[in-house]
Order: structure tokens, then sequence, then C-alpha cells
């Protein structure tokens, strides 16, 4: 099999990219300006599309190119790597940035969300027009298409709940909406397999995700809102950056958090990488990290953990870059 490396970017791109798109590519973006984390390497090109049209038209230009490109949210749930993103980092959050909501049944409303609508909105959304359904979410950071690809949630619920159908860009460019039915939806995550017959799965962009939600009364639902709120920012921290939980729930009756914690890893550090000593199950940039200390903190917990429980943890968050 032919390994194809791919350098960085030829002049001809970066003149094409900066008539097309002005102001909205940057070459050699530090990925740690974008990410939760405030880690990561540069960007070859990052990209901010301001319409649909951009968006389409960058990613056809960059297939017909063969230049790799990578779509993200608004980098929550991402570590990227020191040495940072060979290609093109494209960000949604200006393009695909709408909410709209009709009533589909009499108990029933659909509100369909671009990808690039912060999970907050869509609940702050629902909330302002008294629909059920979206509290489960409050807090958790992220957009609405991040949230949809890793089948985000909490205790009380995550977006398999809700969603009814996504609207995705397949690799040829051509956009096809996939019913709730056919997403093959597991914890924290959601394959396609069952709903697209295609090689390139990674190369799926959620344009937008349709939720059934509910009339209710929008008074209890941000009193309910704010007392998840509370029990959030009681438990986890929030004072320096991170990416979230780091590492998926293992099957069993202990979480991650609890297995980390009894394993004796709370405040343990690498380099300006820590495990909070709040939540175990964060791993926090105490201060000017690297993502290799994370790296090397994230692999010293999993051994510690296998070797005291038997017990595999798997990152939730996504490692990106090289
Ligand atoms: N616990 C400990 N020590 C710790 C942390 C937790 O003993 O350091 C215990 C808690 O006392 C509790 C149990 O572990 O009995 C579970 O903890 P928690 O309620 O905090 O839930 P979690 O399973 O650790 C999940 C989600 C969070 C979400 C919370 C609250 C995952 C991987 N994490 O955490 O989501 O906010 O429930 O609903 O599913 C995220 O995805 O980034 C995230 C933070």
């Amino acid at each position: 099999m032919a390994i194809v490396l791919f350098m960085s970017l030829d002049p001809d791109s970066k003149k094409w990219l900066t008539q097309r798109l002005g102001a909205n590519v940057k070459f050699d973006e530090p990925m740690s300006k974008h990410t939760y984390f405030r880690i990561g390497g540069p960007a070859d090109a990052f990209i901010s599309p301001q319409s649909r049209k951009d968006l389409f038209e960058v990613i056809d230009w960059s297939r017909q190119r063969e230049l790799p490109y990578m779509v993200i949210g608004n980098g929550t749930n991402l570590l990227v790597k020191d040495k940072g993103i060979r290609g093109l980092v494209i960000v949604l959050t200006k393009c695909l940035n709408k909410i709209t909501q009709t009533q589909t049944a009499k108990e029933e409303i659909t509100v369909t969300a671009e990808s690039g609508v912060r999970l907050q909105t869509l609940c702050r959304h629902a909330i302002k027009f008294g629909l059920g359904g979206m509290n489960f979410a409050v807090g958790i950071p992220g957009t609405a298409g991040g949230a949809i690809l890793m089948n985000a949630g909490t205790s009380y619920g995550s977006i398999e709940d809700v969603l009814s159908s996504v609207n995705v860009m397949l690799t040829e460019g051509q956009t096809v909406r996939i019913e709730s039915e056919l997403l093959d939806f597991k914890y924290r995550n959601l394959s396609w397999d069952k709903a697209i017959n295609t090689k390139e799965r990674d190369q799926i962009i959620v344009l937008e995700g349709c939720f059934r939600l509910w009339p209710s009364d929008s008074k209890e639902l941000k009193k309910e809102a704010q007392e998840f709120l509370q029990e959030r920012t009681k438990t986890q921290p929030t004072r320096f950056p991170s990416a979230g939980c780091f590492f998926k729930n293992p099957l069993g009756d202990k979480s991650a958090g609890q297995l980390i914690e009894m394993a004796g890893l709370k405040g343990k550090k690498i380099g300006g990488a820590r495990v909070s000593t709040q939540h175990a199950n964060f791993i926090i940039n105490y201060g000017k990290a690297s993502a290799a200390d994370v790296l090397g903190l994230m692999e010293f917990v999993q051994e510690t953990v296998s070797n005291t429980f038997d017990i595999d943890l798997e990152p939730e968050v996504k490692i990106i870059g090289s």
C-alpha cells in the first residue's frame, strides 16, 4: 500500500484560498487558540467559511486537489498534537449557525439546528420557547454537529434521545437526510455503518440535526437547567482549560473518575498537565501544558488503572494531528 505523506500547502493553494476567502483563512494558525485545552500546534490553513456556498466550494476544491481537510466544532473535545495539523481545518460556527423550528405533531416540535450552532445556544432556545427535551445537555460545551457525532450526553440523557434525523454531506458533495432509525448510536459514539455505504465515512460532514422536542413550561425548564448547571460547577473543574471528561466511562459500576481517584491519581502531574483534584476524569492544562504532557499523563493513568483494576480506559477526547 502506498503511503502518501502530505507535507504542507503549496503556494498555488495558498493563493486560491486567500483570493477566495480573504480574512477567513489563516495560515500556520496555532490550534491552541481554537481548543478549550489551549493546546495544539499549527494548522496549515484554518478556515472559517461565512456561508454554505463558501463551505461547499472549499470542500469541493480541496477534494479535487486531494488536499486533506478536517471539520471541527468549536474545539471543546479535542487534543491537537504539538506538531499541528497538515492540510485544512474547517470550522462551521459562522456558516452553519441557524436554528429553526416547526410544529410536526400536536405534542411535538422539531427544532433544526445547523451544525455550527453551539449546543448551549440550542439549550437556551429550547428553554426560551418552552420546549422540553434538551435540558440533559445544559452545560455541555461544543457545537450541535460535534455533539451529534459523539452522541454527547450526561447522566440525564444523550443526543440519541432527541435526534430525529440529520442532514449530511457525503464525500462526493451530495447531501442526504438520514432518519434516526438508521443512525447507530452507542455510548459517546455515532456510527454511519447502517446508513451509508462508503469507505470514507470519516469524511462525512454533518450539516444539521433535527431534534424532536415537546411543549413544556419555560419557567420550569429554566429552573431545572439552573440546578443541572449548579451541580456541574460543584463537581467539575472550571478554572483551568480542559477538554471535559477525558475518558469514556467503562462498562461496570465504577465511573472513570472513580477508578482514577481510587488508583490514587488525583493531582498527578506531568509537565503542565494534571489530573484534576476536583474530578479525576478531567486532565487540566495547569500551566502551559504541551500535548505531549497530556498524552504522557493519559498513558500513565491508563497503565495505572489497568494494573490496579484490570480495566482499560478509552479516551473520550478526540486526539488529532501529528
Ligand atoms: N467520582 C469520584 N471521583 C471523581 C469523580 C467522580 O468518585 O473524581 C464519582 C462521583 O462521586 C459519582 C460518580 O463518580 O458517584 C460519577 O461521577 P459524575 O456524576 O461526575 O459523572 P461522570 O460519569 O464522571 C458523566 C459525564 C460528564 C457529565 C456528568 C454529569 C462521561 C464520560 N462523563 O461524568 O460529561 O457532565 O456525567 O452528568 O460520560 C464530558 O462528557 O465531557 C463530561 C464531563
